[in-house]
């Protein structure tokens, strides 16, 4: 038997797991999760949120990669012989993501180029839609190719080959290495810009101002809970792989701790970046501050853009360092979610890393091809609304009984708590085996009624 890569250092691997949990979702969906649901107040439920499940599961999926030794589906075999497609609904769940996600991350490379070749747009949301997406009409037709996409497209799996490729200490762990002390680096950069330009102080106040009169909505707090899950990239398989390749002497819950912090304290300074530079536009345009706030993808390739082409000096500038985050921010989690399916396909069929790899990115680029249609933002709607609203709950509560009910929250509790500094107590078992599949279940039934409706 061939012995289980590991990573090179504790170092590595917690930036690589930092790398997974930072991605597209902490620069733009944080900062407009926080508007939309109540300002600061948000941060009331989104810290329970992160205190009571997140870190919780996120010590669940370490610990059980750890203590098996396998990626997801092997992990669910070792601990319980029939549980196996538990492990294969995670990866392929993840998988599905990738194939969208990667996309998003080549418009933010086709962007990037774009300002570097010609600078910014005059008319970013002509520019997004028209140039970039060349969306079609009508809806739901697929129309032809968007060529500069489809090229994007592949260029970002070339990249992900590469790095998955590499194997864990010479790919994943090195290229985390490098990434994400940038990526802090280019949002420092972002948010000292912010907050320094006039009217960058209100657009902070007026992100953090909270209206607590929103906590009595639960919309709110099912908005937070999900906010996390997908934050912390948890539910895919994802962290049980990471842990798979830990020394047997590892730190699990100080682990599971600093990479959450991590990925949220990033979010939470993103969002200083995004609200000082939309205060700027409000008061460079004198547009009401909530007028020139958008939602969703907008947010980050239709506003921000022209918020920073009203810069007197160094909106190019401004512009590569905001498209090159995303980018990296993206791709660290890519190779992340690829990983997680490439070391199950691996521990399964006893196939080289090279092999796994390629049948998966082969898979992968015809299903991102779909979204480098005319179409594509319409299927890319459909399948995340699918992928985060439901696969990713269902393959968390499936986690929670297999690995908590079924295999005993009690042996996960004491397995961590012999490797660790930092001992948990019982309501370990309480948050993460009770509270935390009822609030998967209350997201999942939410969006049946939401969909019959
Ligand atoms: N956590 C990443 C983000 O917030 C996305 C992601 C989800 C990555 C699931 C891997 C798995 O953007
Ligand atoms: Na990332």
């Amino acid at each position: 038997m061939k012995l289980r890569e590991q990573w090179g250092s504790k170092l590595g691997f917690i930036l690589a797991a930092v790398g997974s949990a930072i991605g597209l979702g902490n620069i733009w969906r944080f900062g407009y999760m926080v508007y939309t649901n109540g300002g600061g107040a948000f941060l009331i439920p989104y810290f329970v949120a992160l205190f009571c499940v997140g870190i919780s599961l996120m010590i669940l999926e370490l610990a059980l990669g750890h203590l098996t030794k396998g990626s997801a589906p092997l992990a669910f075999r070792k601990i319980h012989e029939k549980s196996e497609w538990v492990g294969w609904i995670a990866v392929i769940a993840g998988f599905v993501i990738t194939t969208y996600y990667n996309v998003i991350i080549a418009w933010s490379l086709y962007y990037l180029l774009n300002i570097i070749a010609f600078g910014l747009p005059n008319d970013p949301n002509n520019f997004f839609f028209n140039d970039v997406l060349n969306i079609s009409s009508s809806v739901g037709e697929i129309g032809g190719f968007v060529w500069g996409v489809l090229v994007s497209v592949i260029a970002i799996w070339a990249i992900n080959f590469f790095i998955v490729n590499c194997g864990v200490k010479k790919g994943l762990e090195k290229a985390n290495k490098i990434s994400i002390p940038l990526l802090f680096i280019l949002v420092l950069i972002l948010v000292f810009r912010g907050i320094t330009l006039p009217g960058g102080l209100e657009g902070v106040s007026w992100y953090l101002t909270p209206n607590f009169a929103v906590l009595k909505d639960p919309e709110i707090w099912i908005n937070a809970f999900s906010q996390i899950f997908f934050s912390l990239s948890l539910g895919f398989g994802i962290m049980i792989a990471y842990a798979s390749y830990l020394p047997k002497k590892s730190d699990i819950t100080t682990s599971a701790f600093t990479i959450s912090l991590l990925n949220c304290g990033f979010s939470f300074l993103a969002g200083f970046a995004v609200f000082g530079t939309l205060g700027y536009m409000a008061y460079a345009t004198g547009m009401p501050l909530d007028e020139v706030v958008s939602q969703g993808i907008a947010l980050a390739f239709v506003t921000f853009p022209k918020a920073i082409s009203l810069l007197p000096v160094g909106s190019v500038l401004m512009g590569v360092v905001f498209f090159f985050a995303l980018v990296i921010a993206g791709i660290s989690s890519s190779v992340s979610l690829i990983e997680a399916l490439v070391s199950a396909i691996m521990d399964k069929f006893d196939v080289g890393r090279k092999k796994a790899l390629t049948l998966v990115t082969v898979l992968g680029l015809l299903g991102s091809s779909i979204y480098a249609t005319k179409g594509g933002l319409y299927y890319l709607d459909m399948v995340d609304h699918f992928a985060s609203g439901y696969l990713l709950p269902i393959s968390g509560v499936l986690e929670v009984i297999v690995v908590v009910w079924i295999f005993g929250g009690e042996r996960i509790l004491n397995y961590v708590n012999r490797l660790s500094e930092i001992k948990i107590g019982s309501w370990w078992k309480y948050l993460a085996g009770i509270l935390a599949p009822l609030v998967l279940l209350t997201i999942i039934s939410l969006d049946i009624v939401s969909l019959i409706n």
